[in-house]
């Protein structure tokens, strides 16, 4: 793994952490740190040895304030769809990572740093917590794929309200929208919180928690047929190591040992 300049990774019983850590600027998104990112992620793809990550951003008043609005200020029409798709391919890289994702939510969550924490399979907030997508108070919209996550999240209504308004909602707001999955009082709490959800996920047969993944994914691409991904995970599944030995242990009365093969 390369040495990072603006994020800190590391790793600990097969979950790895990924912070972004700019917090004298809020942990803004600037291209260097999305290139980070990027290359992190990649870096552990193949990696048998992490089981799943968890995204938070350092210090304890941002989870990312959104894209570095110094850089945003010098992009034009041609490499605007650029810095757009660029940031979609990386949070896309994410989405569909076959380990779950946590986003650990410890304060403002706006703009990029929303769209961020939606691409995550499963976020956790502390209450103080803030979302948003201000970008029409900049003159522009959400273009890491918020328009399109936050909608399937949420519904339409409520996505529109929060993009056309550009206001932040608080954490409990958050919650009762469905953005995040569980509150917890402080930002300290966050990342137990997260290894504690990750305790009952990490139980059960890696294969078949990236089989769901990318089936549920595809329920928000239109260019696919869900229930077709579905099938041919399930049958892929039932090719799998896990699979015998899930269910021998089912009919021996004891617990799995599960090898991801
Ligand atoms: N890009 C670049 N720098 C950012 C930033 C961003 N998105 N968000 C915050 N910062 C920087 C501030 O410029 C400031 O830097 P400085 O100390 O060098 O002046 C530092 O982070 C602290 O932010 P500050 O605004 O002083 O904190 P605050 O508590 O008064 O306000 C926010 C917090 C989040 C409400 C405010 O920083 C903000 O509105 N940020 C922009 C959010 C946004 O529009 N994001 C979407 C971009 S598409």
């Amino acid at each position: 793994m390369p040495s990072f300049k603006h994020i800190l990774f590391d790793g600990r019983d097969g979950v790895s952490t990924l912070t972004i850590n700019r917090p004298d600027k809020l942990n803004a998104l600037n291209n260097a740190t999305l290139k980070e990112i990027r290359e992190a992620i990649q870096g552990v793809l193949d990696d048998r040895n992490i089981k799943a990550l968890i995204i938070t951003g350092s210090g304890e008043k941002a989870f990312v304030a959104g894209a570095d609005i110094g850089e945003l200020s010098e992009l034009n029409e041609l490499n605007g769809r650029k810095f757009s798709e660029n940031g979609q391919d990386i949070f896309e890289l994410i989405e569909n990572f076959h380990k779950p994702v946590i986003a650990a939510i410890n304060g403002f969550a706006l703009g990029g740093g929303f769209e961020l924490a939606l691409a995550c399979h499963i976020r956790i907030a502390s209450k103080n917590a803030r979302f948003g997508l201000p970008e029409v108070t900049l003159g522009i919209l959400p273009g890491f794929g918020g328009t399109q996550r936050l909608t399937h999240l949420i519904g339409k209504g409520r996505s529109l309200e929060m993009m056309l308004t550009g206001e932040m909602i608080d954490a409990e707001t958050g919650y009762n929208y469905g953005i995040i999955n569980h509150l917890v009082d402080t930002p300290d709490l966050l990342l137990p919180a997260a290894q504690d959800i990750l305790k009952k996920i990490l139980r059960n047969a890696p294969l078949a928690l990236g089989m769901v993944i990318e089936s549920v994914n595809a329920a928000n691409r239109f260019e696919i047929n869900g229930y077709q991904t579905e099938s041919n995970c399930f049958s892929n599944a039932l090719k799998t190591n896990d699979f015998n030995e899930g269910i021998r242990a089912f009919l021996e009365k004891r617990p799995p040992e599960f090898t991801g093969d």
